[in-house]
């Protein structure tokens, strides 16, 4: 349900912003999901956990779940551009209908669209969805120490800095932070000129 008590549509229609659409996740792209899924240079961008290869297999069984039997508190979107190529993946998850509150995240996996605005593209249509569609009041976000585009973005955003999990995580050896970053529904809206 959003705040105004309408259910939710879950992601079963394309949406669409200037230079990206979100659709479901689609079985027929799970070959493209798999190759992003498996690049170690992805999972230390995206993932806490260190990188560990996954089998095709596992990660079909993992998939095709994900497809057919989403979390009911999680949204999972592919990104597509606006020239038809599936492009990377965008989330929602721990969404909480009560509190209105959720976290989010963008995987840009084909690097030929990194640092040409399409991040910050499927950025927009993301909070517009969380915003918008899910009715939530705040949206929050993580970046690892190391990783300063997606520091950028989220600070292009308009997120605000609130806290550090000081050293965090353990990568290459050493220990980085992970910073907590949130996203009020005003600011939101007043960056948006919505009020
Ligand atoms: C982070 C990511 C989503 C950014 O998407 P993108 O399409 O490359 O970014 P954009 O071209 O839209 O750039 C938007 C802003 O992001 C920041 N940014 C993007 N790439 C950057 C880089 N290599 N270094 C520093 N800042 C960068 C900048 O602030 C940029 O604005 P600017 O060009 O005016 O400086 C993309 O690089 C990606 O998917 N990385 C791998 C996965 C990941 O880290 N996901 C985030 C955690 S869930």
């Amino acid at each position: 349900m959003n705040q105004n008590g309408q259910m939710i549509a879950i992601a079963d229609t394309a949406i669409s912003g200037e230079m990206v659409s979100f659709t479901p996740l689609r079985m027929e792209n799970i070959y493209r999901h798999f190759e992003w899924n498996n690049d170690p240079e992805l999972n230390r961008l995206d993932n806490e956990m260190p990188y560990k290869e996954e089998s095709f297999g596992e990660f079909k069984k993992r998939f095709e779940r994900m497809v057919t039997h989403p979390s009911s508190n999680t949204v999972d979107f592919e990104i597509h551009s606006n020239d038809g190529t599936l492009i990377g993946v965008a989330y929602v998850a721990d969404i909480s209908e009560h509190n209105r509150h959720c976290t989010a995240g963008i995987t840009i996996g084909d690097r030929a669209y990194w640092g040409r605005n399409y991040g910050r593209d499927a950025m927009n249509l993301l909070l517009d969805y969380c915003f918008e569609e899910l009715g939530m009041h705040r949206v929050a976000t993580e970046t690892f120490e190391y990783n300063t585009a997606w520091k950028n973005l989220v600070e292009w955003a308009g997120f605000k800095r609130e806290g550090v999990e000081q050293e965090y995580l353990f990568r290459d050896g050493v220990f980085w932070d992970k910073e907590i970053y949130g996203l009020l529904e005003g600011d939101y809206r007043a960056s948006r000129g919505l009020d």
